[in-house]
């Protein structure tokens, strides 16, 4: 599966931009993971945004510390995006850790099993030692892809008056590099 997760840049406007617009095309107003790529009007500001929610120093005092990653395919085009927040507060925590989504036109082909798979490295890079993921129970594709993942179920919530489940993603411990 030739995946990549690359950090959004300037370079990638016009093809975040169309990966956008599928969605909404598709009659989906939401882009999951996307950090509100879906209700911000202009690339350049979500790059900011995204750029600075992703260092400790700049992190905007209302969110936590998240990095935000396309996913692109071999040909370097977008088809899909995920998000990894570090930390959890009150009001995320039945959100978790990682939302993603994948355009329309290029599901069921395993990216997003594939990129979940990538961001647990990154998050276990980062000193992270597990993940919560939020999912609501009739989504299957996203359920399949966190138990996939090695997600097991921790507890349930009602969101928007539907069942909503936590699960949990342990992450191997990374050893400290050697002097
Ligand atoms: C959830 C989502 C990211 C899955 O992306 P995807 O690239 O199609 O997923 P994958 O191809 O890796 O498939 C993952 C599993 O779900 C299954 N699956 C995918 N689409 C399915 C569908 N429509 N119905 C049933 N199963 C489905 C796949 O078969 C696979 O399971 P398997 O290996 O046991 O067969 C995608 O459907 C999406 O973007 N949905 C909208 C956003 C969303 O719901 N995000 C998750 C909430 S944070």
């Amino acid at each position: 599966m030739n995946i990549t997760l690359k950090k959004p840049d300037s370079s990638m406007q016009a093809d975040a931009l169309d990966f956008r617009q599928e969605f909404f095309d598709s009659g989906e107003q939401v882009i999951n993971g996307s950090e509100l790529l879906d209700r911000t009007e202009q690339y350049a500001d979500w790059l900011q945004s995204v750029t600075a929610n992703a260092c400790a120093e700049t992190v905007s005092p209302d969110w936590v510390l998240t990095d935000t990653f396309f996913a692109l395919d071999a040909a370097n085009r977008i088809v899909g995006i995920i998000d990894l927040r570090h930390t959890l507060n009150e009001f995320l925590r039945d959100f978790g850790n990682c939302g993603y989504s994948v355009r329309p036109s290029e599901r069921r082909k395993g990216y997003a099993t594939e990129m979940l798979r990538q961001l647990l490295q990154i998050a276990a890079d980062a000193g992270l030692t597990a993940l919560h993921l939020s999912v609501e129970r009739d989504n299957v594709p996203s359920v399949r892809t966190i138990v996939k993942n090695g997600g097991v179920y921790e507890r349930s919530f009602t969101f928007e008056g539907g069942e909503a489940d936590i699960y949990r993603i342990a992450l191997p411990p990374q050893h400290e590099a050697q002097a």
